[in-house]
């Protein structure tokens, strides 16, 4: 008899989908196909109801919750995240961590965790998902298509001198926790939104339109918008869990050389999906 000398791949996979922002309703069916399939689910999906849903789909999910008690620091707590991910495909298991929103949308683990699945010899994939600043476009009436868009995380945004375009729209995530490192606080550290005013306030005027933006988490309820001029921003109360969006602020004008080279209506510029 002759025996076969390939190697059977291995059966353990990871798939890392999104559970969306609102509740259930944007999940994907793509990510409830794996979830369904999966031989085990673990969870970073802080709600609930999607928790409860996710266990009709699955007779094993396991939320990853309290990594985050159990870590003292918060690099602590990724590198448990992976390595609880990465366990479980050495064990030979489909695997699939559902993180909310979308999974590859500020979430360190998820990336580093199919870097490391595939280094060792496992396929892993993201699928994508439904993230705050897809419900931020939809709920503002934002496209970003019209004047661009850029998006920071607001710590970082304001630690580090950014060349940044106020002729285009501008996302700063984590605005709820401003100022912490350890992002272990609900709120901005005491003074954070000042000295983001006054990073802000060169740009654009202080009367200049913007919105502390929290989505709707159920169907049920409605996104929570609080539009005001820039220089209230200090006195804002952002949830946790709120995005800042400032829109556009003054006139671009084209670079005629580049209009004259490619012939374009020098009075009349009108782009693709733009206005
Ligand atoms: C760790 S990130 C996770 C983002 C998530 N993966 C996504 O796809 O939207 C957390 C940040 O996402 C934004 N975010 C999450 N939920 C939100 C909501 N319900 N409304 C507005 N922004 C939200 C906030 O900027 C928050 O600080």
């Amino acid at each position: 008899m002759k025996l076969s000398t390939q190697k059977t791949p291995p059966r353990g996979r990871l798939t890392i989908v999104g559970s969306g922002i609102k509740s259930v309703a944007q999940c994907t069916i793509e990510a409830r196909r794996e979830i369904e399939n999966a031989d085990i689910v673990y969870t970073l999906v802080p709600d609930p109801v999607a928790m409860h849903w996710l266990r009709q789909l699955n007779a094993d999910v396991q939320a990853m919750d309290d990594l985050y008690q159990r870590c003292e620091h918060r690099w602590d707590t990724y590198q448990a995240i992976i390595e609880t991910l990465l366990n479980a495909v050495r064990k030979q298991q489909r695997v699939v961590a559902a993180f909310y929103g979308h999974p590859g949308v500020f979430v360190y683990p998820s990336h580093e965790a199919i870097k490391q699945a595939r280094a060792e010899g496992y396929p892993a994939s993201m699928q994508a998902g439904i993230s705050a600043e897809d419900c931020l476009f939809a709920d503002l009436g934002v496209d970003p298509a019209e004047m661009g868009c850029q998006s920071y995380e607001a710590t970082q945004f304001l630690v580090w001198p950014r060349q940044f375009d106020p002729g285009a729209a501008l996302v700063l995530w984590q605005i709820g926790v401003l100022g912490d490192l350890t992002l272990t606080r609900a709120t901005p550290l005491p003074g954070a939104l000042t000295l983001l005013t006054k990073k802000l306030l060169p740009y654009y005027t202080p009367d200049h339109p913007i919105a502390v933006y929290e989505s709707a988490t159920l169907d049920v309820a409605t996104s929570h918008i609080e539009w005001m001029p820039l220089r209230r921003l200090p006195y804002a109360k952002p949830a946790h869990v709120a995005t800042l969006f400032v829109p556009p602020f003054g006139e671009l004008v084209a670079d005629q050389n580049v209009v004259a080279a490619l012939n374009l209506p020098a009075n009349n510029l009108y782009f693709a999906n733009s206005k």
